[in-house]
């Protein structure tokens, strides 16, 4: 069988593909030739973006601001997008919000937050985009995080988010694998220049440990995690569906949390 990783006008949809990890993958899909649509909240960030999925190659690339916690604006975009570019072949929803924060220390409001971006916001997307995903042939991928399955301090409300995120992959990978719709989790571990390494990096020396600490012996590169993206949305992964595929260069094979530690004690010690 031949292979390609050709994207030459498919319609990718990335839902929180304004900065970051996310957008890193929406411009790769743009330079292998695919139509991107990208949403988040701020205009500003989805004109960024747009003028620069243009430039890495995209034939067609839109943007709408939206917020994923709004069920009704989340399907309103995601009609745009289908009028704009047709039906969509490939959706990344990564749509994400973090802090630090101990369960005890934190509002209950600050918790729903979290979860509302995180695990609703996917939730929304999911619904939202139901109507316009290629069936058969499409691929979908969310965005998670460690956290999800390796309990951290200080990331309470992020963990039972990211947990009921890959939860939603498997059971839309039963209830949608019949209509040839593939789902899948990708987990990346700690990624260079990105907000979520800014906010739960306790020190320059706690980063220094979690990289000394992974086994590739080095930080994650965006453009690590948009290649897994690529993987799963080509033939190569015809057969793969329902699954949580980490990118971490091994992190969490140590089975343990050091950063979430070293947040736990900047925390407690700021208190004491
Ligand atoms: C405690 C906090 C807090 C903090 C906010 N809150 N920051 N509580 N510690 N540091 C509380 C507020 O007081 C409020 O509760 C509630 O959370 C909502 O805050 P708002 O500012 O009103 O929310 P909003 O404007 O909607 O902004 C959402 C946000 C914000 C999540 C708080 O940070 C955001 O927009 N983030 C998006 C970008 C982001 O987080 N990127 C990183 C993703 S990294 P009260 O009770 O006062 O009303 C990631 C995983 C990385 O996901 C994994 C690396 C290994
Ligand atoms: P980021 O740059 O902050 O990206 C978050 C994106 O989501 C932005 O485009 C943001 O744009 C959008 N967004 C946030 N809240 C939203 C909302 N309510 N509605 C719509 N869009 C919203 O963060 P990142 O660090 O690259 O993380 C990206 C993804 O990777 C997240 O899912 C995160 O959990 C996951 N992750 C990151 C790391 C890491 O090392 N950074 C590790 C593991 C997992 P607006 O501000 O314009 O809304």
């Amino acid at each position: 069988m031949a292979v390609t990783l050709d994207f030459k006008d498919k319609v990718v949809v990335v839902v929180g593909g304004t900065s970051g990890i996310n957008r890193g993958i929406a411009e790769r899909f743009a330079a292998q030739g695919a139509c991107v649509a990208v949403a988040s909240r701020s205009q500003d960030k989805v004109d960024d973006t747009v003028a620069s999925l243009k430039s890495a190659g995209a034939p067609k690339a839109v943007g709408q601001a939206f917020d994923v916690r709004d069920p009704d604006a989340v399907a309103a975009g995601l009609k745009v997008f289908h009028e704009q570019l047709g039906d969509f072949d490939i959706l990344v929803s990564g749509a994400a919000g973090n802090f630090p924060a101990l369960i005890s220390d934190m509002s209950v409001n600050a918790f729903r937050t979290v979860v509302e971006i995180d695990l609703m916001g996917t939730i929304h997307v999911m619904k939202g985009a139901y109507p316009y995903l290629k069936k058969p042939g499409s691929s979908i991928i969310n965005i998670s995080a460690p956290q999800g399955y390796q309990a951290s301090e200080a990331q309470g409300h992020v963990g039972a988010a990211k947990a009921g995120v890959d939860q939603i992959t498997r059971v839309l990978a039963l209830e949608w694998g019949g209509e040839g719709i593939r789902i899948n989790s990708v987990v990346p571990g700690f990624i260079a220049d990105t907000e979520g390494v800014k906010r739960l990096s306790a020190s320059e020396d706690s980063l220094n440990e979690t990289i000394d600490y992974t086994p590739l012996n080095r930080i994650g590169e965006k453009n690590d995690v948009a290649n897994m993206c690529l993987m799963l949305s080509s033939e190569l992964s015809s057969y793969v569906t329902g699954q949580v595929i980490e990118v971490d260069g091994g992190l969490y094979l140590r089975g343990s949390s050091v950063f979430g530690k070293a947040l736990g004690d900047m925390l407690r010690s700021q208190k004491a």
